[in-house]
């Protein structure tokens, strides 16, 4: 499974780029307005520190105002991929822009219909919110099994699930449980997936023991 970093805030890509987990990232509006920074700077910034794919996300709703913006953020770097609304004009222009060679993340998928279209649409990326539907009482994981099994039902479909809007590391655990290609993490969730109480007893318990011996490793 590739790990996302799903933030605008340069520094915390920095801070995590040397744990060698970060396959990629991505931005929307929200996170880029948190950031109160120029959109354009923040993502040459981000481009020079991860190599994989970066998703920015279009503002504009009409399909011809779409594709303009996707030429001016597709032309920050290569590893630019355009995010797009799962709306019928962001699959029209998700449609232009795969048939350019412009990789393509339709993002705000809340229905198996939405991600059937989106793969039919020739998305490179398809963003299934899981923790916005956990929020309104339906099963954000249930939506990922359910895209699983429909792209597999037909492997010509080149669409990778990146479940979106992971709020704990459970999330994270089950969407790999169910095979999804990749899932873009809030920082603070990333830093928690390697947390667990019993970790930090038994490591205090070693050190504890160790210092008994009175020995160094380095000094012999
Ligand atoms: O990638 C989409 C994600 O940022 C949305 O997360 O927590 O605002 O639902 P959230």
């Amino acid at each position: 499974m590739k790990f996302f970093i799903d933030t605008a805030d340069v520094d915390e890509i920095r801070g995590l780029a040397p744990s060698g987990f970060l396959d990629g990232v991505t931005t929307n509006p929200s996170l880029v307005s948190q950031t109160g920074r120029d959109f354009r700077e923040v993502l040459e910034e981000i481009c020079g520190l991860v190599s994989g794919p970066v998703s920015a996300e279009v503002t504009a709703t009409d399909p011809a105002g779409m594709l303009a913006e996707a030429e001016t953020l597709a032309a920050v770097a290569d590893n630019i991929v355009i995010k797009v609304p799962l709306t019928w004009d962001g699959l029209a222009a998700c449609r232009q822009l795969a048939d350019r060679g412009i990789g393509v993340n339709v993002t705000l998928c809340f229905s198996a219909a939405q991600a059937l279209l989106a793969a039919k649409a020739g998305a490179s990326f398809v963003s299934p919110f899981v923790g916005r539907l956990d929020d309104i009482g339906q099963s954000g994981m249930e939506l990922i099994a359910d895209i699983r099994t429909i792209y597999d039902n037909y492997p010509a479909l080149a669409t990778e699930i990146l479940v979106a809007s992971i709020r704990h590391p459970m999330h994270v655990v089950e969407a790999a449980r169910l095979g999804a290609e990749v899932c873009t993490i809030p920082p603070a969730v990333l830093k928690r997936l390697a947390g667990h109480p019993l970790t930090d007893k038994g490591l205090e318990a070693f050190l504890a023991d160790w210092s008994k011996t009175g020995q160094s490793i380095l000094e012999g």
